[in-house]
């Protein structure tokens, strides 16, 4: 009886567990970083996205995902941008990259 109850657990935790990677929070990850190297994404690009000329930090807000996922791949690979970029870009996770990119487009 009782490891029928650890079955269902196990179901249910398997069946979850990827419906919580799906949803990191883009926007917690955007002001705050990631807490694994990458830099909150705001204190450069600005707290709304909309980029910070004098610092050369593009707008963001409206971007495809497509567009901002593939300046990160470039950036993790060491194509353009610039140093701090291509550190940042290595930082994130796959699942962190999708997450912001979602959160930025999603902007105005
Ligand atoms: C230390 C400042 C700084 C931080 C922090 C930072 N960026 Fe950037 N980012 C820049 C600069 C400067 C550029 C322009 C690089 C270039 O094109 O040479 C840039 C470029 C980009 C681009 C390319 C946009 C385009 O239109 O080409 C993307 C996408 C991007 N950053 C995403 C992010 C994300 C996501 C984060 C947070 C996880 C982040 N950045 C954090 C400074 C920063």
């Amino acid at each position: 009886m009782k490891s029928r109850v650890w079955m269902a657990a196990l179901v249910a935790m398997t069946v979850i567990a990827p419906a919580f990677a799906d949803s990191l929070d883009g926007k917690q990850i955007f002001l705050h970083g990631d807490g694994a190297g990458a830099m909150p994404c705001a204190a450069c690009h600005g707290v709304d996205a909309g980029g910070n000329t004098s610092i050369g930090a593009p707008k963001l807000a409206g971007l495809a995902v497509g567009v901002i996922k593939s300046a990160l791949a470039q950036f993790a690979n060491g194509e353009g941008g610039n140093a701090s970029m291509q550190y940042i870009a290595q930082a994130l996770s796959p699942a962190e990259t999708d997450a912001v990119a979602g959160y930025l487009s999603s902007l105005k």
